[in-house]
């Protein structure tokens, strides 16, 4: 089993993700609002490239059950209901909603990487999970760090690097590719404490100059909860794994 890491999705074609088990990495803070607001009940999340898409599809669809969510400059856009802060994801904001989900890189790393045959969400918090779920498919993986504007950025390296070291020591047999063992190596630097990490990479900087300090210790919680994000047909769901079938290579069920 290989596992290749890539330190920007910059370099893709949108064809190179066919048939291949993607997971996407944005730690601040995209994949970690994901996993909080489906963890707290959301129905579906719709990751968009644009805010004028974002409008468009909110005004049409849903019968009002939809909010707009994500950030322009760290900010929440003018006329959408949330931000890009796992906090405001609360359980009595999101449960049974489907929301859309504009940001600077994780929602166009997410889209990006749609065509890919399995396509899951990770970030620090359900980082055991999405590893355990890897090596039960038995496939090769390509783990995308959103990255920040088409660049390298530390704490997606980190997380990757997390991920792959948790695989390991389940299978001493992987591979990996340049950045996968560059990435392993990055954990082991910063990898210990991971809100000291966060509040020293450029965007946990401006992040905090921003006031969403709070943010990156959510942003930092490892292996909090077992919740994959699942991404099919245009919109994140919660994996359901069926446990009969789990170490089988069974086409997840989403909820
Ligand atoms: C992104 O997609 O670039 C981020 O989620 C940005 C942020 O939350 O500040």
């Amino acid at each position: 089993m290989k596992v290749n890491i890539h330190f920007s999705n910059l370099h893709f074609d949108e064809l190179y993700f066919s048939g291949k088990t993607t997971v996407v990495i944005d730690v601040l803070r995209a994949s970690t609002v994901i996993v909080t607001a489906l963890k707290n009940g959301a129905r579906e999340i719709i990751p968009v490239i644009t805010i004028d898409f974002a409008i468009k599809v909110s005004g049409n669809a849903f019968g009002g059950q939809t909010l707009l969510g994500g950030e322009r400059n760290t900010k929440m856009v003018e006329g959408f209901n949330l931000g890009n802060s796992p906090a405001e994801y609360k359980p009595e904001v999101v449960s049974g909603k489907s929301i859309i989900l504009y940001t600077t890189n994780g929602s166009k790393s997410i889209v990006k990487a749609k065509f890919s045959e399995k396509l899951f969400i990770c970030c620090f918090n359900n980082l055991h999970s999405v590893a355990n779920h890897l090596l039960a498919l038995k496939k090769d993986v390509e783990i995308v760090c959103a990255g920040t504007s088409g660049n390298f950025n530390l704490e997606d390296a980190v997380c990757a690097g997390k991920l792959l070291s948790e695989m390991q020591k389940i299978d001493d047999t992987l591979e990996f590719n340049d950045s996968g063992r560059a990435s392993l190596n990055l954990n082991k630097s910063f990898g210990r404490n991971l809100t000291k990490m966060l509040k020293e990479t450029d965007h946990g900087k401006l992040l905090i100059q921003n006031g969403f300090s709070t943010d990156l210790k959510m942003c930092a919680q490892l292996g909090t909860t077992d919740l994959i994000p699942y991404f099919a047909s245009g919109a994140i769901k919660k994996l359901e794994i069926d446990s009969a079938h789990s170490n089988k290579e069974n086409e997840p069920k989403v909820s």
